[in-house]
């Protein structure tokens, strides 16, 4: 179905939008070429478009599952045990290990399942949906929030540097380092974005590109190994990423070409900030180490978006994440603040 009803929730894009027991979600691999929105309404469709990429984004997986676990009660029908949800929740945490957001999701509807297991199938299903709903506004809120933190750090005139799709198409809308570009953006702080293509799924040159486009905002893109000589010329006041899963000392998660931004950035005097609400900060993970990194399928470096562009019997290790050591950040925005290195997020609580 090609259609330019992109869903919308509270007004604003958003990638996944629950409605009449199912969910609409705008297909991501098919972007810039066809918007296409899909309608999902089983469990496995929904650990598929995970999966496959259909939706990506840390913030937008963890939304997208919360709505899955809806469905889960849904599909199960008045017989849903705790048992049976627990098995629903493994099938979509198994999806995509790196991004936090997507077990601090689960975990989340699991509990309201466990408060109302004993009401009548109705009202755990009516909690179920208000508490994903309530959700999905939280982090709209938190991405506003980071974008108004973000954006005072910026100079007047910035150039900025990105990496990936941080925007509203990879969360529950409006962004987070993207966030912070569009709320520069129309306080007319932001001058100009440059944005990594972001091999090999290239959420940069389609995502990102087809998100500034659409707001107006001036960019170019640029290989991925353009970066350096970019910040060699002194084209660039600062980088903004954002984060699959932050460990208790700040090392971060991200999207694969983030650490070598970061050391960059280091080398010439350049902050690289950290944009990503506190579900993305994982306490219970001590430092990076500890941090599992998705390695995707070969196919998609030696062959992205089915082009094959290495001979017949190369092989290729497709690791989808790295992890930026915190001493390389100079700050982590999070809807409650800028915090500045040392970190430690030991004491943040987890529902
Ligand atoms: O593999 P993806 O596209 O899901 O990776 C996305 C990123 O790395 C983002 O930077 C991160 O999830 C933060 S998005 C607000």
């Amino acid at each position: 179905m090609k259609t330019k009803n992109l869903p919308r929730y509270q007004g604003i894009l958003s990638p996944v939008v629950y409605r009449d027991h199912g969910i609409d979600l705008l297909d991501q691999t098919l972007l810039p070429q066809q918007e296409v929105v899909l309608r999902l309404t089983r469990v496995e469709q929904v650990a598929e478009a995970i999966q496959t990429m259909r939706v990506r984004g840390a913030p937008a997986i963890g939304v997208t599952a919360a709505y899955g676990m809806v469905l889960g009660v849904e599909n199960e029908g008045p017989s849903a045990s705790l048992q049976q949800m627990e098995r629903i929740a493994e099938e979509l945490r198994g999806t995509r290990p790196t991004a936090v957001n997507l077990s601090w999701a689960i975990d989340r509807m699991l509990q309201v399942f466990r408060t109302h297991e004993a009401q009548s199938h109705d009202e755990i299903y009516e909690a179920m949906c208000a508490e994903a709903r309530r959700l999905h506004a939280e982090d709209i809120e938190a991405n506003r929030r980071m974008g108004g933190f973000g954006a005072e750090l910026l100079p007047e005139g910035a150039r900025i540097l990105t990496i990936c799709n941080t925007g509203a198409l990879a969360t529950g809308g409006f962004g987070t380092a993207y966030g912070v570009l569009r709320t520069a953006y129309e306080t007319g702080n932001l001058d100009f974005v440059y944005a990594c293509e972001t091999r090999p799924r290239l959420q940069g040159a389609r995502l990102t590109a087809w998100e500034l486009l659409q707001d107006g905002i001036p960019f170019k893109l640029l290989s991925d190994g353009a970066a350096a000589y970019l910040l060699s010329r002194g084209e660039v006041h600062a980088i903004l990423a954002g984060a699959d899963r932050i460990a208790a000392n700040g090392d971060a998660a991200n999207k694969i070409g983030t650490y070598g931004l970061a050391v960059l950035a280091k080398h010439h005097g350049i902050p690289l900030y950290v944009v990503a609400p506190t579900s993305t900060i994982d306490p219970a993970t001590p430092s990076g180490a500890s941090i599992p990194i998705e390695e995707r399928d070969p196919h998609e470096v030696l062959a992205p978006r089915e082009v094959p562009f290495a001979p017949r019997g190369a092989k290729a290790w497709n690791p989808a994440f790295d992890v930026t050591p915190a001493p390389l950040l100079s700050g982590i925005v999070t809807e409650t603040g800028v915090h500045h290195p040392p970190f430690d997020f030991r004491s943040l609580g987890r529902p």
